[in-house]
């Protein structure tokens, strides 16, 4: 086990129950000796029992070499709502923290949960940093998004990105965030961004199904919706989807958002804004024809216009209006900050090529199906 540079520390963290938070934590308490305090919000059970089987479940699917009883035993959990003043923790007595991780959001993203999405990922990061700077943390790690880069296309870089327009609410509040972060003064401050992330490179398992598992499940909806009215339709019939198939679509396994975040963490004098991306991301064009394949539906045509659209294929493209960004604009995103900051412990990146693809998609299938067996049967 690596120690932390200034182990032992704490490291207080949001979003520990959702995908890249628990990943973090487990990160965390497999390299460092550090202790880490979540704050989490209660549900159908308390806080606590919500971050300790979050994080189990994470450890499982991951297959974690991590110690459990003991890693848990560094773990302190706090109840709060970081949409909240203070974010909603009664008489914090946290006391010193060296690192904060922010990872906690909201990932939706339709018009009609505007409000929700400011409050949680604008306000929320306000009241985090508000909080974090009460408790005198030195360090401020903030897990943004590689699609703060909005309309932009080509080369996106690690540095701000002042005046880009956003395609939706959720990246517009991803950006205001990442200002409000970058424009601190006090603690040193990292803002991470991950592009799409997906499950983890060995075990393929995520958590929490947003992106990559979004999109496909948007496609197996419209599969059903047809069927409906006419089964096979989908087998034999080539949709026109509007995608640039020149452009990247960047993919990146949880344990090396997870894995990069940390190392970088762990070195005292980084700060700046890291992009956690695939190094040699695949074609959108094979993403989508090997996701096509997989759900049984005709290999499609790929066109540049709406015009050129049918009836059924415009009922499509408006079901992946919010992919629309990742899957007509082509961005590379520029990682020298982050290759630098890694040197020599960085991995090399494993190839998302058809196969890696389809097994990811594959993987959320069986998820899906035995989920659907162990709901009771209806009478
Ligand atoms: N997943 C991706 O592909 C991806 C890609 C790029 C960037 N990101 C960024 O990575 C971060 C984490 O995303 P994720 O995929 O891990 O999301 P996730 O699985 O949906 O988890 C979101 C986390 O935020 C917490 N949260 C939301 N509202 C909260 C509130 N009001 N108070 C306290 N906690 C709250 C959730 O807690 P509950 O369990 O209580 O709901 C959960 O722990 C986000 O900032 C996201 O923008 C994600």
């Amino acid at each position: 086990m690596t120690q932390s540079a200034t182990s032992p520390g704490t490291h207080l963290v949001t979003g520990a129950t959702g995908f890249i938070g628990a990943a973090v934590v487990l990160e965390l308490l497999e390299r460092t000796r550090d202790d880490i305090v979540a704050i989490v919000r209660p549900g159908k059970t308390s806080a606590e029992d919500r971050f300790r089987d979050a994080i189990g479940r994470a450890a499982e699917a991951y297959a974690s070499p991590v110690d459990l009883p003991s890693a848990l035993a560094r773990c302190r959990v706090v109840a709060g709502d970081i949409a909240r003043e203070g974010c909603g923790v009664e008489a914090p007595n946290i006391g010193a923290v060296a690192q904060v991780w922010h990872c906690a959001a909201s990932l939706r993203y339709e018009d009609r949960y505007a409000a929700e999405i400011h409050a949680t990922n604008v306000e929320g990061t306000r009241h985090v940093l508000a909080f974090s700077s009460s408790l005198g943390a030195e360090t401020f790690n903030y897990v943004s998004t590689a699609y703060v880069a909005g309309r932009s296309t080509g080369v996106i870089r690690e540095q701000p990105l002042p005046g880009v327009p956003a395609n939706n609410c959720y990246e517009a509040s991803k950006q205001e965030a990442e200002r409000i972060v970058l424009a601190t003064v006090g603690p040193r401050v990292r803002v991470f961004r991950p592009s799409v992330v997906v499950g983890h490179s060995r075990t393929l398992a995520a958590t929490t199904f947003s992106g990559y598992y979004g999109f496909v499940r948007q496609l197996m909806q419209f599969r059903g919706m047809i069927e409906r009215v006419q089964a096979g339709l989908l087998g034999r019939t080539s949709l026109l989807l509007r995608i640039d198939s020149d452009a990247a679509i960047n993919l990146v396994p949880v344990d090396k958002v997870a894995r990069e975040a940390v190392a970088i963490a762990l070195m005292p004098t980084s700060e700046g804004v890291f992009h956690l991306t695939h190094r040699s991301p695949p074609g959108i064009g094979l993403a989508i024809r090997t996701v096509f394949a997989m759900l049984g539906l005709h290999e499609p045509t790929f066109v540049r216009d709406a015009d050129e659209l049918g009836w059924l294929d415009s009922r499509l493209d408006q079901r992946l209006e919010f992919y629309r960004s990742y899957i007509t604009a082509d961005r590379r995103f520029d990682r020298s900050r982050t290759d630098a900051a890694l040197g020599a412990t960085q991995s090399t990146d494993a190839e998302y090529d058809g196969a890696a693809i389809a097994a990811l998609g594959r993987w959320y299938l069986a998820r899906l199906e035995a989920q659907r067996a162990a709901l009771p049967v209806a009478r």
